[in-house]
């Protein structure tokens, strides 16, 4: 597979441009992922400060850096402030597969935005990136992610029980998949 640090990935869709995640990100990144409601199927709590917000983007930085994964920022069209993070990650070169990750600020949600953006980076993996599959695991309950990746073609292919520890207690996974030839 190819160079995941070097590549350009800059995506275009009819409203919005993905761009790799930056530090000045941060501001956004905080009103994003201190939102209880957009947080409520995420695998950590909510942040209470801006530091956290920091650490977790520093850390996103740090994985593209690495090659590990790659973190866009979408933003409106002619706009730089980021308003949602898509992410490919848990590549496996050898297999050709990806996890995709994805998280909209709420004032933006039903507007057809994340569907463009996961588009477009669908788009990217299996053309640009040439990958097999790409899969997804979310909670069980969180309807909005299901039903965005129903909408993409992604496959329910199984039910992963106690898969994450949190807060709450054990929680299972839904895991889905997007082939290539799908
Ligand atoms: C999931 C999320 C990214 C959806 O973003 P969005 O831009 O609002 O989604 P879209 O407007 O592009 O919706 C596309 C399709 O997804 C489905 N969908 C989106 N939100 C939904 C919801 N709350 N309930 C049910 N279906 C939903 C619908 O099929 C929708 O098509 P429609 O509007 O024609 O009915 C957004 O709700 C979010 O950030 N949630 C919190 C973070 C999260 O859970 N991330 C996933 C972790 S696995």
């Amino acid at each position: 597979m190819m160079d995941l640090k070097n590549i350009a990935c800059e995506l275009d869709t009819s409203e919005l441009h993905l761009r790799r995640i930056a530090l000045s990100d941060a501001e956004a990144m905080f009103a994003m992922l201190s939102d209880a409601e957009s947080m409520k199927y995420w695998s950590s709590p909510p942040v209470s400060d801006v530091s956290d917000a920091l650490e977790i983007l520093q850390k996103d930085i740090e994985s593209d850096a690495r090659g590990d994964s790659i973190c866009w920022a979408v933003t409106l069209r002619d706009e730089d402030e980021m308003i949602g993070k898509c992410i490919l990650f848990q590549f496996s070169p050898a297999n050709r597969r990806a996890e995709i990750g994805f998280i909209l600020n709420r004032d933006y949600w039903r507007r057809g935005l994340m569907h463009q953006a996961l588009e477009a980076v669908i788009h990217f993996a299996f053309n640009t990136l040439k990958l097999h599959r790409i899969e997804a695991d979310v909670d069980p309950d969180n309807a909005g992610s299901l039903g965005i990746l129903d909408k993409l073609g992604f496959e329910r292919e199984g039910l992963f029980r106690d898969r994450w520890q949190l807060n709450d207690g054990w929680v299972d996974s839904v895991m889905l998949g997007l082939l290539n030839r799908d």
